[in-house]
């Protein structure tokens, strides 16, 4: 096989990186655009060792599972690479996804349920980050997402998979900045003022805090700067805005924002409501982006709690202790560790609102906290970012936990590195449910029950 080779296929799978999976002689092609029974002419782009690349350049026969993508900007923008899938065959293809993780990874048989579907398949998206940047003749601010692996920015004014108000805060945005002498930030050169808009939206409360994160150093603003003016008149023309907050990245770094932040309209947070307590958002504290789909796993991890008696809890990886503070009417105790400080003062806050006299918060690295400890809790929920857990975060969490762990993943691949681990310490996983948190794109999160 060669570059510019043409065959005919049938499209069998569908891979985490969002390509349509068809085999030649034996050999994997990865075709863009190509929808699972596709049959198609394809043209070999890049041949590598163990699989190649291709493109559609004719579909000969069209897969049943196709549907008309509800976003104009589907095929140039790189965030939505399944929403020309009807959603019932999504749910499919992630559930598919988690089972060869833990048959080809894991070699786990328990069973794989399948996908807890999103309550909102449309404008479900709470929080939004776009990158800035401005166009060189004309001076137009351009904010949007990149190009599937690139960092040119499609200039997005709608997009439906988040509230529509975040359209409208951004082309105001767009519109009013350089009246302000605020230039977009130009990447190569590292030069401009803004180089991302940071929006954080609630289910809730129908709010929205906007982040303005400038390529700055951290410096205390008067109240006469155009930065402080520009964050008031946004805050002013939208009542659904709750702040502006400004932040500071001054770094060469794809990491979108800096240390610091400042809140110089309104209040740094907004609020959303899971089960039946209210949490506060900021600006640089995790919060999961799809809060109706998160409320299931939310419910669905309390659920699993509920099945001892009021146990003692630890929960790992803990953000703004979601999970600690909602099972913790259930719970005899609960400790929440998050190594994120501006996260356990919001958690903090909600605690005292809230009357909860049985969670206690650390701002510590897992780790070093289970280090630190000798007692032994009932249940630990784990609950890491993408990477998943290192050994020894495993290791001291067996050695602490006496019933079982429940490990909420967002990475099927190093949740079954992860649970092959427990499984060879002598664990038993029970059950594995994904839950789509992430429409229209791979990513799917995961709870795996294990009994330790
Ligand atoms: C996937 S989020 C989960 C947050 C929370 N459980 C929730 O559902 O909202 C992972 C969290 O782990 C935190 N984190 C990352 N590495 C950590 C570490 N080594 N120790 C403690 N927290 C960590 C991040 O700051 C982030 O808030």
């Amino acid at each position: 096989m060669k570059i510019n080779d043409e065959f005919i296929v049938n499209i069998e799978n569908f891979s985490n990186s969002g390509e349509g999976v068809a085999k030649v002689n034996g050999q994997v092609v990865f075709v863009e655009g190509a929808c699972p029974d596709d049959e198609a002419k394809i043209k070999i782009t890049k041949v590598n060792k163990n699989f190649a690349n291709a493109k559609i350049l004719e579909i000969i026969t069209t897969s049943p599972h196709r549907t008309e993508p509800f976003c104009p900007m589907q095929k140039v923008c790189g965030a939505c690479n399944m929403q020309f899938i009807d959603y019932d065959y999504q749910l499919k293809i992630k559930h598919q996804i988690v089972k060869d993780a833990m048959t080809k990874i894991a070699h786990i048989e328990t069973p794989v349920n399948f996908p807890i579907a999103s309550p909102k398949i449309k404008n479900y998206r709470q929080k939004i980050q776009y990158p800035i940047a401005q166009t060189k003749n004309s001076k137009r601010i351009l904010a949007g997402y990149y190009k599937p692996k690139s960092h040119e920015i499609v200039n997005i004014k709608y997009c439906p998979i988040q509230p529509e108000m975040c359209d409208k805060i951004i082309e105001f945005i767009r519109e009013e900045a350089l009246n302000f002498n605020i230039i977009g930030y130009d990447e190569k050169q590292h030069s401009g003022d803004l180089r991302h808009v940071v929006i954080r939206g609630s289910e809730y409360s129908g709010k929205f805090l906007v982040t303005l994160v400038l390529n700055r150093k951290f410096e205390v603003f008067s109240e006469s700067d155009k930065f402080v003016q520009f964050a008031k008149l946004l805050a002013d023309k939208f009542s659904e805005i709750s702040g502006v907050c400004i932040n500071f990245n001054d770094k060469k770094t794809n990491v979108i924002l800096g240390e610091k932040s400042v809140c110089v309209a309104g209040i740094d947070f907004v609020e959303e409501k899971i089960i039946d307590k209210v949490f506060k958002i900021g600006t640089n504290t995790f919060f999961q982006v799809n809060p109706k789909s998160a409320e299931n796993i939310f419910k669905y991890v309390k659920n699993e709690v509920s099945k001892s008696e009021t146990p003692t809890v630890l929960d790992a990886y803990a953000g703004i202790a979601t999970f600690g503070i909602v099972v913790s009417d259930i719970s005899k105790s609960v400790i929440s560790v998050e190594e994120n400080k501006e996260s356990i003062e919001k958690a903090k806050e909600v605690i005292v609102s809230n009357n909860i006299s049985n969670v206690e918060v650390y701002a510590q690295d897992t780790l070093k906290y289970l280090k630190s400890i000798k007692k032994k809790f009932d249940i630990t929920i784990l609950d890491p970012p993408r990477k998943g857990c290192a050994q020894e975060v495993l290791s001291e969490t067996l050695n602490h936990t006496k019933e079982k762990i429940i490990y909420v993943s967002c990475n099927p691949a190093t949740l079954a590195r992860d649970l092959k681990y427990l499984k060879e310490k002598g664990c038993k996983v029970e059950s594995i449910q994904p839950f789509d948190m992430f429409c229209h794109t791979t990513h799917v999160e995961t709870v795996a029950i294990v009994k330790v």
